[in-house]
């Protein structure tokens, strides 16, 4: 067999070159060749003659149109997000900061697996087989008969794959996996991405679904897991701060399930256990109401969620700090300049720091109008009522818009004991909602008002 040779190809233009060079010759983009393996197999001009003879082409209306079959991992949770279950060939990469629970979480669902008559194999580059058994033994998984396979050559790994022929492999981590054909070091960009797209090629050929482990490195982009996110069918990415027990796992891209989904764990003595019922735990438990603080519900896939807001406003220096922590900090500098423009309330020589309790992350606009009125609230140190919470886009003309499915929201937070809340105008129900008193509004101004008469 020729041995397959080293070019390298631009990370721009796609264009190759037989050595390394500083610029690329086809594009003049600088620093973008990286390693790749060019397939000797045929001339390169001729390569698709054979295969235009034989392809078929099929109109859409007669292809069949069949759902994918699922393995649920029985892990509730982790099943939500990946769509159902385990899907067969198909490849998930799973993302997140070193020691946030990945290796626990795929054991513990490998053994579920395993125990309900699955061939499973669990490679590991990072640990030796008895630190894996270790971890095993710690999670009370004895007796477990998942295979386990302490190697990082490619090679070796996909030649254990075909004699095997497991159901489900988790590769543990892909930084660690290094192939022979290439001469750069394990976890660099050209290895990771081309032994990803072997493992990926493997699992479409033989049905085997391979889940990816990834860390997410400290200059994110570059071998970390998002240079695979357009090779896998799936990927996940783990949230929530390693210092509270609380982990959040969502779908980020998702080819046979929604995205944004997300499942909620608890790192416990005994490994990750699902949180079905999440909304109680975003809140920090106040026996009276602080300043500062100020509930929303958030709706994180098909799930709404409430989570606190709190914020702090505080005499700063001459140049004030604004921070947040789970929101976006440039949508926070907007907000502070609408409260001020649009209701006369100034941050001006105030440092302001916002944080969504419990690591949890929030992207959606929704969020806007609870952080405002935490703003509000530590500034004028007083605190919101008693169960009181407010979700809204807040517009830079001070206008609040509506958030998607606001009934899901508002019933939720009815169903958590919550008596107030101020909302949207598209959002107020048409039925009132027992127990909930519901201000609708347009305008931040309005919003503000209303506080004042609550008081
Ligand atoms: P791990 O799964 O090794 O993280 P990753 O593979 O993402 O790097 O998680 C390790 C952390 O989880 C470690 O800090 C200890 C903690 N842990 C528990 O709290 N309980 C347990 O049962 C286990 C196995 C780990
Ligand atoms: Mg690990």
């Amino acid at each position: 067999m020729a041995k397959d040779k080293t070019i390298y190809t631009c990370n721009e233009c796609g264009g190759t070159s037989p050595k390394w060079l500083g610029k690329c010759p086809h594009c003049n983009a600088w620093n973008s060749l990286i390693e790749s393996v060019a397939e000797s197999a045929a001339p390169a001009k001729n390569r698709f003659a054979s295969l235009a003879k034989t392809a078929e082409v099929a109109a859409l209306a007669d292809i069949e149109a069949s759902d994918v079959e699922r393995t649920p991992t029985g892990q509730d949770e982790l099943d939500r997000v990946l769509g159902g279950g385990i899907v067969e060939g198909g490849v998930v990469l799973i993302g997140g900061d070193p020691g946030i629970g990945k290796s626990t979480l795929l054991l513990q669902a490998l053994d579920a697996l395993q125990r309900a008559g699955q061939k499973t194999l669990y490679v590991t580059g990072e640990e030796s087989g008895a630190q894996v058994a270790l971890r095993a033994r710690r999670l009370g998984l004895d007796g477990s008969q998942v295979q386990v396979l302490a190697e990082i050559q490619l090679e070796k790994i996909l030649a254990t794959l075909d004699a095997h022929q497991p159901a489900i492999a988790v590769i543990d981590s892909i930084q660690t996996v290094y192939s022979d054909q290439l001469t750069s070091a394990p976890g660099s960009v050209a290895q990771v991405r081309e032994c990803a797209a072997h493992l990926t090629r493997a699992a479409k050929a033989s049905g085997t679904a391979i889940v990816l482990v990834g860390h997410v490195t400290k200059e994110g982009a570059l071998a970390g897991p998002r240079v695979l996110e357009h090779m896998v069918d799936t990927v996940l990415y783990f949230e929530g701060d390693t210092h509270s027990s609380f982990r959040l796992i969502r779908a980020i891209k998702n080819r046979f399930g929604a995205v944004n989904e997300i499942g909620v764990f608890a790192m416990t003595e005994k490994g990750l256990k699902g949180v079905s019922n999440p909304s109680a735990i975003f809140l920090s438990q106040h026996a009276e109401p602080v300043p500062g603080s100020c509930v929303m519900v958030t709706l994180e896939g098909t799930r709404p969620m409430l989570v606190e807001i709190q914020a702090l406003v505080d005499s700063g220096g001459p140049s004030p700090r604004r921070l947040s922590v789970g929101l976006d900090r440039d949508r926070l500098a907007m907000l502070l300049a609408v409260l001020h423009r649009h209701a006369g309330v100034a941050c001006l020589d105030q440092d302001v720091f916002v944080n969504a309790v419990g690591g949890v992350r929030i992207s959606e606009p929704a969020a806007d109008l609870a952080v405002m009125l935490a703003i509000t609230s530590s500034l004028r140190g007083r605190p919101l009522p008693k169960g009181f919470l407010a979700f809204g886009e807040v517009g830079l003309a001070g206008e609040v818009r509506p958030a998607p499915r606001g009934q899901e929201r508002l019933k939720e937070a009815a169903k958590l004991g919550f008596s107030v809340a101020v909302v949207p105008k598209a959002n107020a129900p048409k039925k009132a909602i027992e127990g909930l008193t519901i201000h609708a509004v347009e305008r931040v101004e309005e919003a503000l008002q209303i506080l004042r008469t609550l008081d």
